[in-house]
């Protein structure tokens, strides 16, 4: 008999997990981790939560982690040294690989300002043969100082932060990303649009039946 195999009362149950393969083929859809990335206040988490929006809206499951559902709980004892930054990557893309195992589209949103630390999430999915796609919300650190919505900006020019990405900390850009969104230009309805497509022109989604 299969090692994975138990049999009890006439019935079979394998204990081995339900393959990735057949989640995605019940949710029509390629569970895949779009990894947005970029300055403080760029626009990361309004552009995908407005994808998540929009990925529901059209009958696909997708999920957004980001700084209030990770930081505030899983990650709450971290912080923004370089090291912290690097464990913060580490764990939300070993959440994002659980996420995509179960066939969700998993949208991330965080700065992760180092280069070394978003090739190492590349890695790991790209090892567990689980879909990763860079998206480089672009905008100069003089745009988002000013929007500042959090006035964190200011807090780190008068010194009350230190360590703050795009004042006293680097934001090392993406060398080849998947999609680069101008968040100076286009609004993020258009941003998500973009993104959506690039999941349909991949085949990561299909256009549903009665849509
Ligand atoms: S990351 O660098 O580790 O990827 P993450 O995206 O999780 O950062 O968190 C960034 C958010 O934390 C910012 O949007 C801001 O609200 C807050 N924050 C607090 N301190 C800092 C800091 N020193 N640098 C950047 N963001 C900070």
């Amino acid at each position: 008999m299969d090692k994975n195999t138990i049999i009890n009362n006439n019935l079979t149950w394998h204990n081995t997990h339900v393959q990735r393969n057949m989640r995605e083929k019940l949710l029509k859809q390629i569970g895949c981790t779009i990894w947005f990335t970029g300055l403080p206040a760029s626009g990361k988490s309004t552009t995908a939560f407005t994808l998540e929006h929009k990925l529901i809206e059209m009958g696909h499951l997708a999920y957004v982690l980001d700084g209030d559902n990770i930081r505030h709980g899983l990650n709450s004892d971290l912080g923004f040294k370089p090291e912290d930054r690097e464990e913060n990557i580490r764990r939300i893309s070993e959440v994002a690989m659980l996420f995509c195992d179960s066939g969700v589209i998993t949208l991330t949103s965080f700065i992760s300002p180092y280069l070394k630390d978003r090739d190492f999430a590349r890695e790991v999915h790209e090892k567990a043969g689980i879909r990763f796609i860079e998206v480089y919300v672009k905008a100069s650190v003089d745009t988002c100082i000013e929007r500042d919505p959090k006035g964190l900006y200011r807090k780190a020019q008068i010194g009350e932060i230190t360590g703050f990405t795009g004042i006293n900390a680097p934001y090392e850009e993406p060398v080849n990303p998947e999609i680069i969104l101008n968040s100076t230009e286009d609004t993020p309805s258009a941003h998500a649009d973009k993104v959506y497509n690039f999941l349909m022109d991949h085949n990561y989604i299909k256009k549903r039946r009665n849509d």
